[in-house]
Parts: structure tokens; C-alpha cells; sequence
């Protein structure tokens, strides 16, 4: 029996050998037996712990020599069985490469399936760089309570003592070692650790992990993924997807599932929401009352609760590969809490769908090809990009860009259908003259700040989602074409997500290429420099320096410029009344209601009204129609 050796301890807590946290007044008595209890406790884990230093000749020591303590992370791993450790085996050795990173693998014991021999024997015969720090608990009992004790109190004892970053271990409820691994950890929830918990099925597709910093990996549960989906008649296509959502890998994450029926919803849609089951969170319905139409369902359908919120949105013709969750989380956590997020304040979302169709060339739809975008400069044709154009067939939108958006949309939308009292065209796009499309203003705003999303760019236009194109209220079909043809991709069925990277990893934010909306490479510089210069062409307050994610200096214009105008629509209005009265009255031959010839007074009492309405009319009027009410029909044009 030996003590286990912590390669470099940190203030080591030693408060469970102490009694300083009983009350002097705590009667003689229980301070004995506390005592008492506490020599058990430590006998038990001294009995146990048989941990050592483990080392495959690897890393090179002088790495060690160079750290500084206080720069080092500790991540553990707990590992209950032979099968656990097969499957988590690449996961902790790959972590251990990290610079600064401790790894520690703690193991149940030979009782339990997996001795620190057999581990150390599992790792020596995989020819790769392993360097962990071994600990076997040796758990002896059979008794479940037993077990689940046993294992709360040594890992209890090893989260004070070595104050990790980060424990991974397996979800299994089942499993009495991993609740005993649960409850260490909520009771150690004052020291701040960060609990990865993946059900076994996932943790083979695990790799990106070992790709984040542990500085990322600390915010593996505050980010939260919510997913939105908007459907209203197309029962199977609803099928379709929430079967793709069901097959996805979700690693441990609690995700809330909404399904936004619009009025329209039919029955068999209805009864199919009704008794779905979503296993992965919580599930929420929701239905209209007014018609909503596309516009006001996707957008309305999310609106952040606070800077970790996320939101897939996903309309019921698109289908997903069960990798999306993956890529979602993965770039979530690399450029939006590692080191990165100080780059990626202007991405405003993740795309799942690898485009091969851009929409905004002025003379229509053109095939897109990244790579052709990417050739002839420094960036590898298959790298990820970031793209100004919004994807809606399968993306997640990020919060702060998504809020200013909710106050950009309905502001400019007012003045759109109403006064036009701002002008606001990017140039050489055909999103302008789009009707009743979110994503058209989406695209203003976006072109107006410099805002990217992150593409996939991998081999034949794989992807993580797909549209089916069914037609519906925003897609018109040409006879002849079939949609699938024009938009269907193939989406990602094995685990290809790193592998096929180029350099095997998603590559630093600066690294990435930056394409405009007509697909052009440009930079970042470029790109805001765009936009403030249609910026001081719309609106009378300067451009933010800083990133404020509010809309309000875009949205500047003269106020009594606008009362103005809005005044005069008025008295357009009441003139077009009398215009068409005095129109009907020649029409219908001077016959008044009852059929009686109308005097010529009267007639010429109303055309004289009119003659001094007109004089009084507007002189300066915008050339556009008169004010329409807000659109509420549903067949919106892309
Ligand atoms: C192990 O890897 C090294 C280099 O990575 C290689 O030279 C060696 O041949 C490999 N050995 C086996 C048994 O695969
Ligand atoms: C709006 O601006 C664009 C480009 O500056 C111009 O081509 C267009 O004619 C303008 N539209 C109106 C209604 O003024
Ligand atoms: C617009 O009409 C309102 C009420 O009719 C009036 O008080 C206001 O002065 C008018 N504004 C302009 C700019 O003509
Ligand atoms: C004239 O014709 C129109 C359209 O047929 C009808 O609505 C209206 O009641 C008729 N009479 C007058 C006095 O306008
Ligand atoms: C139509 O006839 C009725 C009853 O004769 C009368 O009260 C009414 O004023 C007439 N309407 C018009 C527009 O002359
Ligand atoms: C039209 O204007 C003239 C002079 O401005 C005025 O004398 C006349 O009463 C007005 N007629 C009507 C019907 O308002």
C-alpha cells in the first residue's frame, strides 16, 4: 500500500482532516466521532488509491520543465470498465497532447473490469502518444449503494485535491460508479469544476473535443442549443426531419425541441406533434391563431434569453445529418469562448448546408462552388468559410446578431410598406426586389456591419443539412426541374467531420476565408469598410465604432421629414377617395343611388372639391404608392 503522487499539487485542500468546521460549542461527543469517521475516510482512500504515475514514452519531459504551475489544467476522467476504457481510450490520450494539460484517468478496479495494469496494458498496445496519470480506486464490493459511496468519496477527495478544470465520464444512470461520480460532483459544486457527462454511444465520435482548449471546454454547459422548427401542412416532410433530429448525437446535451405550427396546421400535422416524444429535452408546441406566414414564424420563433441561447431553426422540408449537433457544438465552443471569440464578434451564425447555389447574382440563381472562390489564393479549396449570405435550409443563429435583427426587421419593415423614407439597397444584389422575406432584410443588416456565417466546405457539397425543396409557400418551381437536383446536397452519414478538415481541425477564426455575397474573397477590413459606406449614404447618424449589436445609427432619419411625409400620404389618400367618387359618378352616366339623374350643380360642387383638394395636394411627393397595410399572406417569394 502506497500513496498515490500528485505531480504538482494545488493548494492542496486538507479541510476533511481538520475539525475547524465543526463550531467549538459541537459537543465533545460528535467531535470524536467525527473524528472518527474521518480516520475511516482516510484509511479507505489510502487503502484504495493506488495511483502512480503513468508515462508511455512520448512527450518529451522538457515540455514539463518549461510549464508554469499556474498556466496547468487538469482534466480527470473517470473510467468504470473494460468497455468504457476501450471507447474513451482515444479521448484521453489525445487530451494529454494538449500543452499545459494534466491529464488524469482514474479507474474502478480489476473487480470492476479495469485495473490500472490492464489499462496501462490497453494503452501500450496503441501505438500513439499517451501520457496520463493512472488511479485505481479498486472498488472490491458487488454492493451497488456500496460502490456508488465508495467511488463519491475517493472522487470527492481527488476534486479537492486536484481542483480540475474538467471531469469527463459517461451518462448512465444505471451505473452506480458514474452516480457516485454525479453526487462528488455536485458536492464539490464550490470548486467550480466543469462535469462532461456523454452517453457511451456518443463518445466514439468524441475526437473534436480533444480539439477545444480547456478554456472552451469550461463552457461546455452553459451553452444552450435550442432547436426551432416551422411547419404548418406538410406532415411527412415533419416526419422526415424529426427523424433525422432523433438519429443526430446529441452528447448528453439537454436540447429543447419547438415545433411552430402556423393557422394552418392540418390534423394529421397536429396529431403528429401531439404524441411526438423527444427524448432529448423538452418538448414545446406551439400554434398560431392568425396566420403567420413564413416571415413572422421564423422569425418570431427565437428570441434569445441571453448571450448562451442558441437557435437551430429548421423549416419541415430540410433534413439533417446526424453530425449537425456536433458541428454545432464544436464551433460554438472553438471561435465563441476559446481564444477566438474576440475575432468572431461579427459571425452571426453556423451553417449546416454547404451551398452550391448562390441566389443573389442580379440576373438570377447560379451555381456556387467554394472552391472555385478559394482558388488561386492561400486558403486550402476545402476549408470552412465565412460567408456574408444567410442560410435558412438548416443553420444556428447566434444571439446578440439575431436581437439587433428583431430590432432592425420590424423598423424597417414599417417604413418599407409605409413612408420609404430610407432607401436601403446593397448594391448588385437581387435580394432587394425579394417580397415579404426575412432573409432579404437580414442580408441589408448584415451587409451593412460586415456580418459572416460559417460555412462546411467539405467533398461534393456534403453537409449537414439538406432541402428537400418540396414545393410550398416559398419555392416555385420551373416545370421540368427537379428541385432535389438544383438544391439537394448529400449529407454527412459518417463520422467525416474532422478527418476530412484540411490539417484535421477547424483552423483559427483569422484563418478563415472571408467571402462576400456575390461569393468573392475579400477581407475583413473590406468587408465593414462596404458597409459604412452604404451606411453614410442611408442614414443620418454616423456608424457605431464599436460593436453595440444596436440598430438605431443605421436606422436615423429626419423626423419631421418623415411627419411630413406621412402627412401628405394622408391627403393622397383622402384625394384618391374623392377622385375615385367622381370616377364612378361619370361612370354610372350622373345617376345618383336611387337612380335619379344627379343636378349639374352637385357634380360640379364635387369636381370643384377636387379641384381645390388637388391645389392643396402634395407637391412633393415620393414616387411610390400609397401606404398598404402590413402584408399577412403567406406566399412569400424568395
Ligand atoms: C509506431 O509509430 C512510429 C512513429 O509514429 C513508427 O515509426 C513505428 O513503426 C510504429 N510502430 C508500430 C508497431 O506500428
Ligand atoms: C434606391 O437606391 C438605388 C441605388 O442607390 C437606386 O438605384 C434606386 O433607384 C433607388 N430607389 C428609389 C425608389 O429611390
Ligand atoms: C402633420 O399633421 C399633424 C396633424 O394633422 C400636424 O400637427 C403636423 O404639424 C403636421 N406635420 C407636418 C410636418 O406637416
Ligand atoms: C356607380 O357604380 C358603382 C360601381 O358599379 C357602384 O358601386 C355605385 O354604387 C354606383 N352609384 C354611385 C352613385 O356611385
Ligand atoms: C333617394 O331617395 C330617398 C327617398 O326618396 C331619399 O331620402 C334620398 O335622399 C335619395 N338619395 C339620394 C342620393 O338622392
Ligand atoms: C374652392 O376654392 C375656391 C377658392 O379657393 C373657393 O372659393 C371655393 O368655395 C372652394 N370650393 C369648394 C367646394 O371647396
Amino acid at each position: 500500500m502506497h500513496r498515490y503522487t500528485l505531480p504538482y499539487q494545488k493548494q492542496a485542500q486538507t479541510t476533511w482532516l481538520s475539525l475547524r468546521i465543526f463550531p467549538n460549542s459541537t459537543s465533545k461527543l460528535f467531535r470524536i466521532f467525527a473524528l472518527f469517521i474521518t480516520i475511516i475516510l482516510i484509511l479507505v482512500t489510502f487503502q484504495n488509491l493506488q495511483g502512480n504515475k503513468y508515462f508511455t514514452p512520448t512527450k518529451q519531459t522538457l515540455n514539463y520543465k518549461g510549464k508554469k504551475i499556474s498556466t496547468e489544467n487538469d482534466i480527470i476522467v473517470v473510467v468504470d470498465g473494460e468497455k468504457q476504457g476501450l471507447i474513451l481510450q482515444p479521448t484521453f490520450c489525445q487530451l494529454s497532447t494538449h500543452k499545459n494539460v494534466n491529464t488524469h484517468v482514474i479507474v474502478t478496479g480489476q473487480k470492476r473490469g479495469l485495473s490500472k495494469t490492464l489499462l496501462t496494458k490497453l494503452i501500450n498496445e496503441q501505438n500513439s502518444s499517451c501520457e496520463v496519470f493512472i488511479y485505481d480506486l479498486d472498488i472490491k464490493t458487488n454492493d451497488r449503494i456500496g460502490t456508488l459511496e465508495l467511488v463519491f468519496q475517493e472522487i470527492s477527495h481527488m476534486l479537492n485535491q486536484l481542483r480540475p478544470e474538467v471531469l469527463l465520464y459517461i451518462k448512465d444512470q444505471d451505473n452506480y460508479a458514474m452516480r457516485g461520480v454525479e453526487s462528488a460532483l455536485i458536492a464539490a459544486s464550490n470548486l467550480d469544476v466543469t462535469a462532461i457527462s456523454v452517453p457511451i454511444e456518443d463518445t466514439k465520435h468524441l475526437n473534436w473535443l480533444t480539439h477545444l482548449p480547456v478554456e472552451a471546454l469550461k463552457y461546455w454547459n452553459t451553452v444552450k442549443i435550442q432547436i426551432q422548427v416551422i411547419t404548418q401542412d406538410r406532415p411527412d416532410s415533419l416526419a422526415r426531419l424529426i427523424r433525422s433530429l432523433k438519429s443526430s448525437h446529441y452528447f448528453g446535451d439537454e436540447v429543447q425541441l419547438t415545433i411552430n405550427m402556423d393557422r394552418g396546421a392540418d390534423p394529421v400535422t397536429k396529431e403528429f406533434c401531439h404524441t411526438l416524444e423527444w427524448p432529448f429535452g423538452q418538448k414545446s408546441l406551439r400554434h398560431r391563431i392568425v396566420q403567420g406566414g413564413l416571415m413572422a414564424a421564423v422569425v418570431e420563433s427565437y428570441y434569445p434569453r441571453d448571450d448562451n441561447d442558441y437557435a437551430v431553426m429548421l423549416e419541415d422540408d430540410v433534413e439533417l445529418s446526424p453530425y449537425f449537433f456536433m458541428w454545432t457544438k464544436y464551433n460554438i465552443l472553438k471561435y465563441r469562448y476559446g481564444p477566438d471569440r474576440i475575432h468572431s464578434n461579427r459571425m452571426f451564425g453556423i451553417s449546416y448546408y454547404g451551398s452550391k447555389i448562390n441566389e443573389l447574382y442580379l440576373l438570377g440563381r447560379r451555381p456556387f462552388d467554394p472552391t472555385i472562390s478559394l482558388e488561386g489564393t492561400n486558403y486550402s479549396p476545402r476549408s470552412p468559410y465565412l460567408w456574408q449570405v444567410p442560410c435558412s435550409w438548416g443553420a444556428v443563429y447566434f444571439p446578440e446578431i439575431w436581437r439587433e435583427f428583431h430590432d432592425y426587421f420590424p423598423a424597417r419593415l414599417q417604413d418599407w410598406n409605409g413612408p420609404k423614407l430610407q432607401n436601403i439597397t446593397v448594391p448588385e444584389v437581387r435580394s432587394n426586389r425579394w417580397k415579404n422575406s426575412w432573409k432579404r432584410f437580414l442580408i441589408e443588416l448584415v451587409y451593412l456591419r460586415g456580418y459572416v456565417m460559417l460555412y462546411p466546405n467539405y467533398e461534393n457539397f456534403a453537409s449537414f443539412s439538406t432541402n428537400h425543396a418540396e414545393a410550398g409557400t416559398h419555392i416555385h418551381l420551373t416545370e421540368g426541374s427537379k428541385p432535389n437536383d438544383i438544391f439537394g446536397v448529400p449529407l454527412m452519414e459518417e463520422d467525416l467531420v474532422l478527418s476530412e478538415l484540411p490539417g484535421g481541425s477547424m483552423p483559427k477564426y483569422a484563418d478563415l476565408p472571408i467571402l462576400d455575397l456575390l461569393g468573392n474573397v475579400v477581407s475583413k477590413e473590406e468587408l465593414i469598410q462596404r458597409g459604412k459606406a452604404l451606411h453614410s449614404e442611408v442614414s443620418l447618424c454616423p456608424p457605431n465604432n464599436e460593436l453595440t449589436f444596436d440598430p438605431q445609427d443605421i436606422l436615423c432619419f429626419d423626423d419631421e421629414k418623415r411627419e411630413t411625409v406621412i402627412n401628405e400620404t394622408d391627403v393622397r389618400k383622402e384625394h384618391r377617395k374623392k377622385m375615385s367618387e367622381a370616377i364612378n359618378l361619370i361612370l354610372n352616366h350622373t345617376l345618383d343611388d336611387n337612380g335619379t339623374k344627379i343636378e349639374p350643380e352637385k357634380l360640379l360642387k364635387i369636381v370643384v372639391e377636387l379641384y381645390n383638394s388637388s391645389a392643396t395636394a402634395v407637391t412633393d411627393v415620393p414616387s411610390s404608392t400609397p401606404i398598404q397595410s402590413l402584408p399577412t399572406e403567406t406566399n412569400m417569394k424568395l
